[in-house]
């Protein structure tokens, strides 16, 4: 059986019919086509689902569908504004924070959320907020990286390109060189449907 209902996503207010069994997680999955959310453990052990609600990280898994109504549901899609990526996504992408990329949309939702309430974290409170996304892949290190670094593009306006440049003593296009638009498919986050 299913009921139409109202969610609002992304900024959109979107009307679906689900199954009334369904999770956040399924609801975003498999009738609105948002496979940046990932299914991993479905139990609320790994994080891989962590969307944003009024905000805050929230485990969409364990989510009946029926408790986000009325709330602003923000997914990985809807981190970068008008395609241009968020700093956060620049900045794991320029640190090689995303390997197979499976746990990057749950830790970019959890790391917004962090920095939403805490716009200079130390390395510890990075490592507290995200202690509930498991990530197989890249020790952890370059993910706290690249939120000090987005971090630090936030509270300065500065390009998170010229962040990683001086911290690592590397080159890239200047700034006044670089698009100002990027596409969202170079953008971390929406892959591994
Ligand atoms: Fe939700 Fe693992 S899929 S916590
Ligand atoms: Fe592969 Fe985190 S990048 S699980």
């Amino acid at each position: 059986m299913k009921d139409v209902i109202t969610l609002h996503i992304n900024g959109d207010e979107v009307e679906v019919g689900v199954p009334t069994h369904f999770t956040l997680l399924e609801t975003l999955r498999y009738a609105l086509g948002l496979t940046g959310s990932k299914q991993g453990c479905d139990k609320g052990d790994c994080g891989a689902c962590t969307v944003l609600l009024d905000g805050r990280p929230h485990l969409a898994c364990i989510m009946p569908v029926y408790e986000a109504i009325g709330r602003q549901i923000t997914t990985v899609e809807g981190l970068a504004e008008r395609r241009v990526p968020h700093p956060l996504q620049d900045a794991f992408d320029l640190c090689g924070a995303a390997q197979c990329g499976f746990c990057t949309p749950g830790i970019l939702c959890s790391a917004y959320g962090l920095l939403a309430e805490n716009p200079d974290p130390s390395r510890d409170e990075i490592r507290q907020a995200l202690s509930g996304n498991l990530c197989r892949c890249t020790g952890y290190t370059k993910i706290f990286e690249a939120v000090e670094i987005a971090a630090e593009s936030l509270r300065t306006g500065t390009d998170p390109r010229d962040i990683v440049a001086e911290r690592y003593d590397l080159a890239f296009p200047s700034s006044s060189m670089r698009p100002a638009e990027h596409t969202a498919g170079s953008s971390t986050g929406a892959s591994h449907a």
